[in-house]
């Protein structure tokens, strides 16, 4: 099979990304709800405030991820974050209606029912989320057999249709890395859905054909995110030429096969399948060293990625379902009001962001993109 690193084989470095928009006719701007990202990492201080435009800008709302140092546990600590968010924001120059933070709990085997009947009342949380242990950055305190040490909790989040959120790879280290989401399927998401059928679950960051096709079969209230990096790129990115650390997140890019089954279920229309970036900032030094970090940073760009991948399907008519209908729906919210343009453009993506006195590198940087958001 051949398997090349993006959605565009051709061969000059920067042309790859631009070949899509030259292919793609008359059409010169798209103009749609605004969007929603349901999987958005943060990160504080210093970073919160350099990256949080790049969102603001795209979005009225994102599902803010809580694995931060040490993670958000508790609705308290939720309550201090979304305002740290909100300052940062107005720092930012947005006003704080411009974009919504829609907090989320990290899961621990400890998390006890009643934070859960907190995290309902606080009206700002949205979903708790699930790291398997040790499966991705700042995991440690993650969960470390979910239906052993949860289940009053599910219980009760199955009750107050709490979303669980998961990052759905098993951390055993027998298992392949590349087979990780696909094993999860059988060991964890089985067995809690027959346990708990009502249990609002949203499967983040899917990667697979497996995954697509247990979201698409599965009874009662199950859907998935999709980033990007995802439906644009698969393995043979992270060793294009040399080891590519800027491609490695988790879970890591699959063959292509599984990014044809994603892009599919993108752009297909399902309601299941919504907009979820996982853009995960991380300092340059970070990823580029002997054990580098996972995560891509696709916020600066999101919305042109996303157009990209679509536009590659001959579907832009769907982007918008996707990116600002289907989220909604499944979190029981209404669409945002007002709209985002994007504007055909040869943007040419930076080779590095400055964020918090260093830099970042973002996705497909230095490539051209053929899509940018207008103003
Ligand atoms: O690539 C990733 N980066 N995957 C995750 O699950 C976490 C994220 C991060 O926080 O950097
Ligand atoms: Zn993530």
């Amino acid at each position: 099979m051949t398997e090349s690193p993006v959605l565009l084989p051709s061969s000059p470095e920067s042309g790859r990304l631009r070949a899509s928009a030259a292919r793609a006719g008359s059409l010169r701007e798209i103009t749609l709800t605004r969007p929603d990202d349901w999987h958005l990492h943060l990160r504080d201080g210093d970073t919160l405030r350099a990256v949080i435009g790049d969102s603001a800008r795209q979005f009225g709302r994102a599902i803010i991820m809580p694995n931060l140092k040490p993670p958000v546990t508790t609705t308290e600590a939720a309550r201090a974050y979304r305002g740290r968010i909100l300052d940062a924001l107005t720092q930012a120059g947005f006003q704080t209606e411009a974009f919504e933070p829609l907090m989320t709990l990290y899961l621990t085997d400890r998390t006890p029912p009643d934070e859960i009947r907190r995290a309902c009342d606080s009206g700002f949380i949205h979903g708790v989320k699930l790291y398997p242990a040790g499966a991705t950055t700042n995991s440690d305190s993650g969960v470390t057999d979910l239906l052993a040490n949860c289940r009053q909790t599910l219980a009760v989040m199955q009750d107050l249709k709490m979303p669980l959120l998961m990052h759905g790879e098993v951390t055993d280290p027998q298992v392949d890395v590349f087979d990780r989401e696909a094993v999860f399927i059988e060991r964890v998401m089985r067995p809690l859905r027959q346990a708990f059928p009502a249990l609002k679950v949203v499967f983040e960051h899917l990667t697979t054909a497996d995954g697509v096709a247990y979201v698409r079969e599965a009874d009662g209230p199950v859907a998935a995110t999709l980033t990007a990096h995802h439906l644009l790129y698969n393995r043979n990115a992270l060793f294009r030429g040399g080891l590519r650390p800027h491609y490695y997140c988790l879970p890591i890019l699959k063959r292509e096969t599984h990014r044809q089954a994603l892009l599919e279920a993108a752009t297909s229309g399902n309601p299941r399948f919504f907009l979820g970036t996982d853009s995960a900032p991380h300092p340059r030094g970070a990823k580029e060293q002997d054990c580098g970090c996972a995560g891509c940073y696709t916020a600066y760009h999101a919305m042109a990625l996303y157009a990209t991948a679509f536009e590659a399907q001959g579907r832009l008519d769907r982007l918008e379902a996707f990116a600002s209908l289907n989220g909604p729906r499944f979190y029981g919210l209404a669409p945002n009001r007002g709209t985002i343009t994007l504007e055909r453009c040869e943007a040419v993506i930076p080779q590095a962001l400055a964020v918090d006195g260093t830099d970042v590198v973002p996705l497909a940087a230095g490539e051209t993109l053929g899509w940018r958001l207008r103003g």
